[in-house]
């Protein structure tokens, strides 16, 4: 018999791209083949995010779209996960037709179950948020490759006011420090060289008495060969111990995502974010004292309810004294459900639009600044392949997350590491030249053999 094959679309954060490989891993483990395109999928999943309006305007898009799939093939079978099945939950199945199933962020063990209902004909939905579901046992399906991410913690209990995702992915929860391990020793038995960390907030990670500068620490320790990024980082929970464990493994990235959203008190304080603009830049000073040469990128809202001029002027001064390597930047998007949803959206879209485009502006301005620093600096870049737009030169990335283009040689393979010297920069790239290979790439099989 002919296997049912499924095919998942993903939007939003790493977390979600995280979660469609749980996913797959599931439906795997009970007989699904992952299809290479819609239309010769049965099962077709739209994992979804809902953290500003426009996300879930471009998934209704999309779901419209699906419908002329759905007429050509009656029995497809549609699903929607992930934060806005958790939001929307039957509204979803009520208001689109098309969609059979909605299904939860805690609720992927239940899929296959859900699915044969819906080829049975019955609307499944499954959205009950969990305190201990981590997903710890399944081992996420992968293809072979060099970056890998590894979900850490799921959930947040920061509230943060104007945010979602408390309510869409519910209480923190930590997985366990040895599968996490587990799964670092896999990856870097199949050959990975960078992972990534995730959580809505990793810095909250806590197993027993195991903290994430621990986690982070037995990571490092697995494979040198292998390098270690994390995201997201609340400024709360940032400790000296972690920095330090930063500044002890030369694997652990010098590269901080630490969301600063705004740089006025009052609004900080209306965001319940729980630190002053003071506090967060001594972090900065700290990190950059413990961990020389540490890079920062951020978050930042723009138009949160009541922000004057004097606090967008506040948002730009931070920017300018911190000088992030690069950021992402939101206009603010009232979310039903949230503490600032009850406040007033008082900004006028036209005042946010303004508001984001200098702030956007200046993000630029420093990024490039930033990176013409590092020109006649060498760099080390572990190599991903040839460059998109030119077969005559190779691309990776530094430790700082910067894509640097050099040009090909016949001794470098993607998954070493290289030395480069920086010689042009632009505001997202570096260019430089070939010094030469710090580590080179072998699948660890033959390195112990
Ligand atoms: N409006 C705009 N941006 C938001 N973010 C979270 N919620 C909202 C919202 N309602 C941003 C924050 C967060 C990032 C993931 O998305 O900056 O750090
Ligand atoms: Fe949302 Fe704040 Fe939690 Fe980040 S820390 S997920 S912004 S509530």
């Amino acid at each position: 018999m002919r296997k049912n094959s499924v095919f998942i679309e993903t939007y939003g954060c790493q977390m979600n791209l995280a979660d469609t490989e749980v996913v797959l891993s599931i439906l795997a483990a009970n007989g699904y083949d992952v299809a290479n395109d819609i239309q010769s999928a049965d099962v077709v999943l739209i994992n979804t995010c809902s953290i500003r309006e426009n996300a879930e305007q471009r998934i209704y898009g999309r779901l419209g779209n699906l419908k002329r799939y759905k007429e050509k093939n009656k029995n497809m079978v549609v699903g929607v996960l992930g934060c806005m099945a958790e939001r929307l939950r039957k509204d979803l199945v009520e208001d689109k037709k098309i969609v059979d199933m909605v299904v939860g962020p805690d609720e992927y063990r239940r899929l296959p179950e859900f699915i044969d209902m819906a080829f049975d004909g019955e609307k499944g939905i499954g959205v009950r948020l969990s305190r201990v579901e981590t997903y710890d046992d399944i081992m996420p399906f992968r293809e072979d490759g060099l970056q890998a991410w590894i979900s850490v913690m799921r959930g947040c209990d920061k509230f943060c006011t104007f945010c979602v995702v408390p309510f869409t992915r519910g209480r923190e929860r930590s997985r366990s420090l040895r599968s996490i391990v587990n799964e670092v020793k896999e990856l870097s038995a199949r050959g990975f060289r960078e992972i990534t960390l995730l959580g809505q907030n990793v810095n909250s990670y806590q197993e027993g008495d195991s903290d994430f500068a621990d986690l982070l620490s037995a990571c490092a320790q697995v494979d040198h060969s292998m390098r270690f990024r994390f995201s997201t980082s609340h400024p709360q929970d940032i400790s000296e111990k972690l920095l330090r464990t930063i500044a002890e493994h030369k694997n652990l990235c010098n590269y901080i995502h630490l969301p600063v959203q705004a740089g006025s008190n009052r609004i900080l304080d209306l965001m319940n974010r729980t630190y002053t603009i003071e506090h967060y830049l001594t972090i900065i000073d700290k990190a950059r004292e413990i961990i020389p040469g540490v890079s920062f990128s951020t978050d930042i809202i723009s138009g949160f309810p009541t922000e004057t001029w004097e606090d967008h002027l506040a948002t730009l001064d931070v920017m300018q004294k911190v000088r992030y390597d690069g950021a992402y930047m939101f206009k603010y998007s009232p979310r039903e459900g949230t503490k600032a949803y009850k406040m007033e959206d008082d900004v006028p879209e036209e005042v946010k639009g303004k508001r984001l485009q200098e702030i956007i502006d200046l993000q630029h301005k420093i990024s490039f600044e930033v990176n013409q620093e590092l020109i006649d600096k060498e760099e080390i870049v572990l190599v991903e392949g040839l460059s998109k737009k030119s077969d005559k030169f190779f691309a990776g990335r530094t430790d700082s997350n910067k894509m640097v283009i050099f040009p090909l040689n016949d001794y470098v393979v993607r998954g070493d590491y290289v030395k480069v010297k920086i010689t042009r920069a632009t505001t997202a790239t570096l260019f430089g030249d070939f010094i030469e290979i710090t580590e080179k790439y072998m699948h660890n099989e033959l390195k112990t053999a």
